[in-house]
């Protein structure tokens, strides 16, 4: 597939998807956004891959919406074009999706990286929701991810303050799962995405799950959504597998099956 906005790789069992769109901080325009998906989802399906990653360079993840393809649109425009629902997209990813970030994480693309699994943060990385300073909130999210993460306090500063995170603070907060020097940040994040990649397929995806419905639904149905997601297990070869391995102290081979 020839992208023109984003540059896919493939390292072992590791998807890459960098956005670049270096002359705009990587915003996401339409055609980045809809690549990005594209690419998302074509290594979603393809059995080999284990685990995707999304970067973007040194300066910026990405800086949010295109501002300048936005500025001029009616509120129908924006609902009948449908931008924002674009983001929508990567609730329907299966693979765990890690987001290794280096720079600016503004707006949308602070959004976009709370929608993924886990964050790799570069000591540079800077997070925030700057849409109150252009006269708008956030529309991908952010309102709700960052509260439901961060708590009331801290996100309201975000969203009304346009206060930023820096890596340590993200790291504290629990926004990022690891905080690493700028040079290395995608290797450090292939090492990371290798580690998920080389666990048994079927129970990443069922973890995936059941942790993400703990942010659509009350303690009661997630953990009928846990069950759901535990019982077929018991089901699968890499069950028997790992089970078998672990008494016979060796490592298990896993099927994905
Ligand atoms: N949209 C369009 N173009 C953008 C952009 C954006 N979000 N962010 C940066 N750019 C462009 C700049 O216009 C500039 O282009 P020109 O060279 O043609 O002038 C180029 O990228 C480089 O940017 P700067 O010169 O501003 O670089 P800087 O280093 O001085 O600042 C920055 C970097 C702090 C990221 C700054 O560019 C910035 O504040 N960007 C806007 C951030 C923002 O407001 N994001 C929210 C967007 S709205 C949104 O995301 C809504 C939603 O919820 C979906």
């Amino acid at each position: 597939m020839a992208y023109t906005t984003v540059i896919t790789e493939t390292r072992g069992r590791v998807g890459i998807v960098q956005l670049n769109r270096p002359q705009a901080m990587n915003a996401f325009n339409t055609a980045m956004l809809t690549e990005l998906f594209d690419a998302l989802e074509a290594f979603d399906k393809d059995n080999h891959i284990g685990a995707i990653i999304v970067t973007g360079n040194e300066k910026a993840f990405a800086a949010g919406a295109d501002i300048k393809e936005m500025a001029e649109a009616s509120p129908f425009q924006m609902i009948t074009e449908g931008r924002v629902e674009l983001w929508d997209r990567i609730r329907g990813i299966k693979k765990p999706v890690i987001a290794a970030v280096s720079g600016w994480a503004l707006g949308g693309g602070c959004e976009f990286v709370l929608s993924c699994d886990m964050v790799i943060a570069s000591e540079s990385a800077k997070f925030g929701q700057p849409e109150i300073t252009i006269g708008i909130i956030p529309g991908a999210g952010g309102t709700q991810r960052l509260a439901r993460l961060l708590g009331k306090q801290l996100a309201m500063e975000m969203v009304i303050n346009n206060r930023t995170l820096t890596a340590a603070e993200a790291l504290h907060f629990g926004l990022a799962n690891r905080v690493v020097p700028v040079d290395g940040c995608l290797e450090a994040a292939v090492a990371f995405a290798e580690e998920i990649a080389s666990r048994a397929p079927l129970a990443v995806r069922m973890g995936k799950d059941a942790v993400n419905a703990a942010f659509e639904t009350s303690l009661t149905e997630g953990l009928k959504t846990e069950k759901r997601n535990f019982y077929p297990l018991f089901s699968t070869e890499d069950q028997k597998e790992g089970m078998q391995a672990f008494i016979e102290k060796r490592k298990a081979d896993w099927k994905g099956k």
